[in-house]
């Protein structure tokens, strides 16, 4: 029944914020643990804290070998994508499914206090497909700024035409706090949205660093976008019947 509800709220408005099924939760402390360590070691820091990492002076090219080091790590644990689908897995069966592909490497986003370097107002389709929903996971709580605007499909229209224009950054601020939704977001709650949504990152002005990853999933036969399946996708699962057509091929 909630599922509905949840289901009903992401058809009208191409996103939604939920819950994390809570029998994952710990997986996702386990890998979050993990990041820390991995964190703690690569800075030879042992009081090191997600939320206080901005306290820390490093270049940014040793943040993007952290980050880079990070990414390789999680695709080295397999078992994160499926813990990411397993704990959404009602929500994104109805969405994809029943012929699953994710993203092979989930990315990593972290945004620290008053670093302007961030992704423009955009929306991720047609790069990629207009088949794909995002998952996004904020790994510590994520409140005013440090969260995302996102555009719901009804004002859909109205930011492909204000983004025709050159925009200074004040009016795109402007522009996101009027028809944009910043929701508030703690460890364990997530966003989904669809890749045809636009959204828009602030500058972080809160005085906590944000950590979150990002992952899709799109249907394996559904069109894709610039990104093709043997460099960018995974299989998840297929369906009994695909199953059945790959035993086929393969006689
Ligand atoms: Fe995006």
């Amino acid at each position: 029944m909630y599922i509905n509800k949840e289901l009903k709220s992401l058809e009208k408005k191409g996103f939604i914020k939920t819950n994390l099924d809570p029998k994952t939760l710990k997986n996702f402390r386990k890998f979050k643990s993990k990041i820390k360590k991995h964190c703690s070691t690569m800075l030879k820091n042992k009081s090191f804290s997600f939320e206080n990492f901005h306290k820390i002076p490093i270049e940014d090219i040793k943040l993007n070998n952290l980050r880079l080091s990070l990414i390789k790590s999680f695709s080295a644990d397999n078992n994160l994508n499926e813990t990411v689908y397993f704990s959404l897995k009602k929500l994104i069966d109805a969405c994809v499914g029943p012929d699953i592909i994710v993203q092979k490497s989930c990315n990593l986003v972290i945004q620290r206090p008053n670093d302007i370097n961030r992704s423009p107002f955009h929306k991720d389709a047609p790069a990629n497909s207009n088949y794909e929903i995002v998952i996004w996971l904020p790994l510590v709580d994520c409140v005013g700024t440090m969260s995302m605007y996102m555009f719901d499909v009804e004002n859909h229209e109205r930011a492909k035409i204000f983004l025709r224009k050159q925009n200074s950054e004040k009016e795109i601020d402007k522009f996101c706090k009027k028809y944009g939704k910043l929701l508030n977001y703690k460890f364990g709650e997530v966003l989904i949205f669809w890749t045809n949504n636009y959204h828009y990152i602030p500058v972080n002005r809160e005085k906590k660093t944000r950590w979150s990853l990002n992952l899709r999933f799109k249907n394996l036969f559904t069109p894709y976008g610039t990104k093709n399946l043997l460099d960018y996708y995974q299989i998840l699962k297929t369906s009994p019947l695909t199953k059945l057509l790959n035993s086929i091929e393969k006689v």
